[in-house]
């Protein structure tokens, strides 16, 4: 029987959540065979090169430790301060030192090797993520010939940017030892497709003789669970949450922003429309109220550390010039909260801010959707750079570089009337259970099945 083998950095289990990856993947493999396989979330001095395995929630992960240098070169370094802020569009936030990429792909190849004597011939094997692009050239150096499968969590890069990561050749070369290449959105096919055609490519093309072919690059844009948000609504920590809120809020209307506190969300520059929206509208003062969720991320790398001092001064400086003894006009609140209490707070918002400057897909927007009453749904107020801008045609588009846009749009957003709302709603609503996230892995694993670039 077909096995599903799923790799990550992260594995369930291990401290911090994976967030909408680690949800979606979960049931993956609660449906199918096989197991998860990445890093165990745990350092060692010495690390060993055997795979542990443990039962997680009825799902076997397997992995191995790493140590902290290596963690260092190849999480904190390539993977997150490289490819990340690039892949972000941030050239300008990257740490491009050389051993970066030797831990990177010295990591890869040791998951590769505690991996490899787990494989058996018919597994389909699903590596996910920017941390793990070489992963597939290192386990055909074990001889693995199974069907690989990547997908990436984040937006491709644009050309210009991907030819200034260091070894970017080297890197893109080992996307040809998948079979399948899934990224989120059209923009990013088009992107990779103009790349592997024309960046000196030549040699990047398969090797003649290897057996291989290119991969089938295409969009599988992720989604969220629909009605697992749904049944998320009727827990009590849900309508408790709301509730408070809602007596907090007295009539006012609730805008709401979740996001991991990364410089790619666009935080500032919202905080920023935000404070234009109250500069030219006094007749939403005391009517209206911000609350940013915004919990910490990667905190020992000195670019997030700097995001989170920047917002700290912007919301202060919107607070202090806005805020009245018996009204706030906003809360900023850098903590992570449990998902029924989120389905909640997207139940009571009137409006959702979902504007980073670049996002693979952007899963908030999907949440937000999910957890709108038909009878009074909110507005969703989204970038147009985020992966969902593809397939979110009823959102309100903004660019969020422009804060005037921005704030402009979500006037709007705060005057729109109900007709208007459910109308839009009801096409969100279709195209987030067109996109749900079984569909996703369905679509990703049956492309993965059926695919023929491989000589067998
Ligand atoms: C993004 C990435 C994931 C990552 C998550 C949290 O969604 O695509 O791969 O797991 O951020 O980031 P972290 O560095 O804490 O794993």
């Amino acid at each position: 029987m077909t096995r599903q083998i799923i790799i990550s950095n992260r594995t369930p289990g291990t401290s911090t959540a994976a967030g909408g990856l680690a949800v979606a993947l979960r049931k993956v493999l609660t449906e199918r065979d096989g197991f998860w396989f990445g890093w165990t979330g745990e350092f060692a001095e010495d690390p060993s090169d055997e795979a542990q395995f443990r039962d997680v929630g009825g799902i076997t992960v397997g992995g191995i430790d790493l140590s902290r240098d290596e963690h260092h070169a190849y999480y904190e370094g390539f993977s997150n301060s490289v490819l990340w802020p690039a892949f972000h569009h941030r050239l300008d936030l990257t740490d491009m030192r050389p051993e970066f990429y030797e831990g990177y792909r010295a990591v890869n190849k040791r998951l590769a090797a505690a991996l490899a004597p787990h494989i058996q011939p018919d597994d389909l094997i699903w590596v996910h993520d920017y941390h793990l692009i070489p992963l597939a050239e290192a386990l055909r150096k074990h001889g693995i010939n199974n069907r690989i499968g990547f997908f990436l969590h984040i937006p491709f890069p644009e050309i210009e940017t991907l030819n200034a990561i260091p070894h970017h050749e080297d890197l893109m070369r080992a996307f040809n030892a998948f079979d399948v290449v899934g990224l989120q959105a059209e923009r990013d096919v088009a992107t990779y497709n103009d790349y592997a055609l024309n960046a000196r490519l030549g040699d990047l093309a398969p090797s003649a003789g290897n057996g291989r072919h290119a991969p089938t690059v295409m969009a599988f844009p992720i989604g969220t669970a629909p009605s697992g948000f749904a049944a998320l609504l009727e827990t009590e920590q849900a309508q408790r949450t709301r509730e408070l809120v809602a007596r907090a809020m007295a009539d006012r209307n609730l805008i709401i922003g979740v996001d991991r506190l990364d410089y790619s969300k666009g935080l500032p520059q919202r905080f920023e429309a935000y404070e234009q929206l109250l500069a030219a509208h006094r007749d939403l003062h005391r009517e209206v109220h911000f609350l940013q969720i915004a919990p910490p991320s990667r905190d020992t790398i000195p670019e997030y550390q700097e995001i989170s001092e920047r917002l700290d001064l912007v919301a202060g400086r919107v607070m202090g010039r806005f805020a009245e003894p018996d009204w706030t006009p906003l809360n900023y609140v850098k903590r992570a909260y449990p998902q029924a209490a989120l389905a909640g707070l997207y139940n009571l918002a009137g409006v959702a801010l979902v504007t980073p400057l670049r996002d693979g897909m952007n899963l908030v927007a999907h949440e937000y959707v999910a957890c709108q009453d038909e009878a009074d749904p909110g507005v969703l107020v989204l970038s147009r750079f985020a992966g969902a801008a593809e397939i979110f045609e009823d959102a309100l588009l903004v660019n969020p570089h422009d804060t005037q846009e921005t704030a402009d749009a979500l006037y709007t957003a705060l005057r729109m009337p109900l007709a208007e709302r459910q109308s839009r709603w009801r096409h969100l609503k279709a195209v987030i259970e067109d996109y749900a996230v079984d569909h996703w892995a369905q679509r990703f694993l049956t492309a993965l099945a059926n695919d023929t670039s491989t000589s067998s």
